[in-house]
């Protein structure tokens, strides 16, 4: 357990109680579709900072608003232009975040002082249950410490940050498994800041101009998330390709989607790239729990979720 550590964690299945516990201007852990989030009130600033502190966040790095139905993304937004309207139409309640102008009425905090606001509908049936009794949007990035692979259990996030959050609303472990991709809608193109379940070959059928955001070296990044590092067990990642030779005499795992040939202390052989992805951070935790030093990941073809799969093995292996 952190040092610093004082908060009495209350663990419930109770969408009604955790949602109490937000309007007492705590803070929340809860399932959604794609990793476990920690929730706060948008329009609550102190409640805001405590999700920084619990998380040992950078104040640089802004939140994801999360709406419990459409009518809600007024109260974030400033407007919702056509680029949006359409993907809402089109996606809504999905695992995709829309990058914004934000309303005047939301704290600084939200959006680490951006002008912009990230806004997500989840189709977690608990997480909309919980926002709905909430009755406010909330913004709650990942439950986990930074730095650390996002949970995607409520064990991964009692882990991380029992005795730092006020409640874990107890749900199933997350369908998908990595987080939602993120788009900047405030351009005339839009822009794919991370990858996700929502592929840029679904984005394109709805506006074929969509592509993916290129961080331009000596450019301020778009996605301030995007500079951290991320997704990182304590093992070193090692991104292989199928056919790769292991020279190594340390404890060793292997995660991807061809059984390997050479010996490993924990092996992961996925069924699918979507599998693979469902798999990845819970993998990375229990690597971490049996002290493994390196995991071996397969790559796979950056294309559907696969792009999504490649972008976080290659942040975590980084660095
Ligand atoms: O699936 C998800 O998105 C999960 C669940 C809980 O909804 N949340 C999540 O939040 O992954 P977080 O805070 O771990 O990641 C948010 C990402 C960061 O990379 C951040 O920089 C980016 O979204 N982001 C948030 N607001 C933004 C904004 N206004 N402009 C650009 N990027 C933004
Ligand atoms: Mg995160």
């Amino acid at each position: 357990m952190p040092e610093n550590s004082s908060v009495q964690t209350i663990l419930t299945k109770s969408p009604i109680k955790a949602a109490q516990i937000i309007k007492r201007g705590g803070i929340v852990a809860f399932p959604t579709e794609t990793v476990y989030g920690l929730g706060a009130n948008v329009f609550d600033a102190r409640a805001i900072e405590k999700i920084f502190a619990a998380k040992q966040r950078p104040n640089d790095n802004p939140l994801i608003a999360h709406v419990g139905n459409l009518e809600q993304i007024k109260l974030l937004v400033s407007e919702i232009n056509e680029t949006a309207d359409k993907f809402i139409k089109a996606f809504f309640p999905a695992p995709l975040t829309l990058v914004l102008p934000k309303a005047e009425k939301v704290p600084r905090a939200a959006t680490a002082s951006l002008p912009t606001i990230g806004v997500r509908m989840p189709r977690n049936k608990l997480a909309l249950e919980f926002l709905r009794q909430c009755k406010t949007p909330l913004v709650a990035p990942s439950a986990n410490l930074s730095g650390k692979p996002s949970p995607t259990d409520w064990q991964a996030v009692y882990e991380d940050l029992n005795g730092r959050i006020d409640c874990i609303l107890q749900g199933e472990a997350t369908e998908i498994g990595l987080e939602s991709t993120v788009v900047d809608c405030t351009a005339n193109t839009p822009l794919v800041l991370r990858a996700g379940a929502i592929t840029l070959e679904d984005l394109q059928k709805i506006i074929p101009e969509t592509r993916i955001y290129n961080h331009r070296e000596n450019e301020q990044p778009k996605s301030p998330g995007l500079k951290h590092r991320h997704y990182s067990p304590r093992a070193k990642v090692i991104p292989a390709s199928p056919k790769f030779k292991v020279q190594s005499s340390k404890s060793k795992a292997f995660i991807g989607l061809t059984e390997p040939k050479e010996k490993f202390d924990l092996i992961k052989t996925c069924a699918s790239v979507e599998d693979y992805a469902h798999s990845l951070f819970d993998f990375f935790r229990q690597c971490d729990r049996r002290e493994i030093e390196e995991i071996f990941c397969e790559t796979v073809e950056e294309t559907g979720i696969g792009l999504a799969l490649m972008d976080r093995l290659k942040r975590a292996s980084d660095g």
